[in-house]
């Protein structure tokens, strides 16, 4: 049985995805190395996305040594770049005319102020409209699959801010690293939810995922100072004890749990649109995030700044 502490490779015992197709983004570290090496134990054909090639391919190298019969294959995406983003996709509809899951787990947080090559803001254009743009991109794909999830990896930080949609790429306010990722994964889960809106009757149903707090790379632009700021800023439900981030986290195997739970779970088979964490749907997501006419808006936005970086090229 599934619990909250169950590990990923516990979610997929018993499941068989062979013949069907995952891809992962961020596949070459932390949360999407754990959960492309989960996938692959299914059977399914898992290809790992991820912007640096050797990374790529020692984690394509550990998972055939963990799961000697993975069926895996790799593409370079850099999401930072929508021309990029665009010869990722068209790789990927190479090697598979249906994709049944397509779990869109790269990200950044904290970032320092940066730009991507399409002049969004870093975490934004990193987090969100690198992903807009795929999932956008692969739609016929998933549709081919007749029965595909797109798992959305959002986090608990997106309390720390609504996105802006008068302002997405920070060209009008000081820019604040923690307000952008919180932005960054608001949209993350808005997405999901008007994804699930637009695809659902072909099949394609979208979910937001909280991993919980796990220690990875991701962490590497934080300070003794962030870590305590964030420990303060950490809203908890009430009559819950407050997570300290300093102290509170779980390994790499345990935070990919949840996400391969929603690639894979049955329980999920009629559900889309919801946030989900330690295995199971939560209704503690801020309102401002699954909230269905900002998620609509959120999507002409998005629309609009990825049509028109395309444009420009
Ligand atoms: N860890 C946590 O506590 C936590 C909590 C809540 C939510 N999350 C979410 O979980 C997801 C995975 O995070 P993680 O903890 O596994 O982080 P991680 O260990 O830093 O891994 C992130 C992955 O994303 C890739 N990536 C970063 N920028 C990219 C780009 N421009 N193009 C393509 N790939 C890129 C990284 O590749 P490179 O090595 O090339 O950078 C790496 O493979 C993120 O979306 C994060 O927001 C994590």
């Amino acid at each position: 049985m599934v619990t909250a502490t169950s590990t990923a490779l516990e979610v997929v015992h018993g499941v068989d995805l062979t013949g069907k197709v995952c891809v992962v983004t961020g596949a070459s570290a932390g949360l999407g190395r754990e959960s492309a090496r989960a996938l692959a134990k299914t059977g399914a054909h898992v290809i790992l996305a991820a912007r640096n090639r050797s990374a790529l391919a020692e984690t394509e190298a550990w998972i055939r040594d963990e799961v000697p019969a993975a069926v895996t294959s790799t593409v370079q995406l850099d999401l930072t770049s929508l021309a990029d983003v665009n010869s990722a996709a068209a790789a990927i509809g190479m090697i598979a005319p249906a994709i049944h899951v397509l779990m869109n787990n790269a990200g950044v947080m904290f970032t320092p102020f940066g730009r991507t090559a399409d002049g969004f803001e870093m975490q934004f254009g990193t987090n969100h409209l690198g992903h807009f743009e795929l999932t956008r991109l692969l739609v016929p794909q998933l549709v081919a699959a007749a029965g595909a999830r797109i798992v959305n990896l959002s986090s608990d930080g997106h309390r720390l801010s609504d996105v802006d949609l008068d302002d997405p790429n920070w060209q009008h306010r000081e820019y604040d690293k923690f307000a952008a990722y919180g932005a960054s994964k608001t949209a993350n889960v808005l997405h999901a939810v008007e994804l699930d809106r637009r695809l659902r009757d072909q099949g394609v149903r979208a979910y937001a995922v909280h991993p919980g707090v796990v220690a990875t790379s991701l962490a590497r632009h934080m300070s003794r100072d962030d870590f305590t700021a964030l420990t303060e800023f950490v809203p908890s439900d009430p009559g819950q004890e407050r997570i300290d981030v300093r102290r509170d986290f779980a390994m790499p195997d345990h935070g990919a749990a949840t996400q391969v739970w929603a690639a894979v779970s049955d329980d999920l088979a009629d559900v889309g649109s919801v946030y989900l964490a330690d295995c199971r749907i939560r209704d503690d997501v801020a309102p401002y995030a699954v909230d269905s006419d900002h998620a609509l808006r959120l999507w002409d936005v998005s629309e609009g700044l990825c049509a028109g970086a395309s444009a420009a090229h």
